[in-house]
């Protein structure tokens, strides 16, 4: 059984699909076992709590630089012996110390379809305001390892959805979380958790 760590700052949508998943049974070879938020306030750890997992407090501002916040936040995994570490809405950025530590065991699920309206400043509605203002018709979401590239390493899976005349960010962003985050990053945890991703030469092989 793998041990699942979700690292979260926010409303935690992305943690419950993952944990309604776990409960149908959908990732049977691992575990939500620890929930660790950048924001004391995030409703994220509510969700947690009302499902008996574990959780944990890391402030960014109680920290004096990055690579401080890092180091605790490796101290902090390692404590959990954490198998695979998901960002879930997770948006403060840690150093190449995390990513070293845990090569091709931390993913990511970004609001948009990687290469598109991703790296520095594309973040939650700020993706879809950039998409809306663009014009594409067509967005979606990425799920991809962690590297040191901010939304640079190798992809997972990846899920289209229409953009519609009348989209406001808000809706265009409710409709990719529910057509696609939320199906993919339980996807792709029961993927890790199975052992059926490989990565050679930067790109992932699924095993389905
Ligand atoms: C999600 O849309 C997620 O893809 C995005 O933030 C939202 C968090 O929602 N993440 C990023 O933009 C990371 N670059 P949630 O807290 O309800 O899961």
């Amino acid at each position: 059984m793998k041990n699942i760590v979700v690292l979260v700052s926010g409303g935690g949508t992305n943690l419950q699909a993952l944990l309604d998943a776990e409960h149908r049974g959908e990732i049977p070879n691992g575990k939500i076992t620890c929930v660790i938020s950048s924001k004391a306030d995030a409703y994220a750890l509510t969700r947690a709590q009302e499902n008996g997992v574990k959780t944990r407090v890391l402030v960014r501002k109680d920290y004096p630089d990055i690579a401080a916040y890092s180091a605790a936040m490796v101290k902090a995994l390692r404590e959990e012996q954490a198998d695979l570490i998901i960002y879930a809405g997770f948006m403060t950025i840690l150093d190449e110390q995390v990513v070293n530590a845990f090569p091709y065991q931390m993913m990511n699920v970004h609001p948009a379809l990687i290469p598109s309206f991703c790296g520095k400043g594309y973040y939650g509605l700020r993706v879809h305001e950039e998409v809306l203002k663009r014009g594409v018709k067509v967005t979606g979401a990425t799920v991809h390892f962690v590297t040191a590239e901010c939304d640079g390493g190798p992809i997972i899976l990846q899920k289209a959805v229409e953009v519609r005349e009348g989209d406001t960010p808000e809706i265009l962003q409710r409709r990719v979380m529910e057509e696609a985050e939320w199906k993919l990053l339980p996807k792709a945890a029961q993927l890790f958790c199975d052992g059926k991703i490989s990565v050679v030469n930067e790109r992932t092989i699924l095993h389905e």
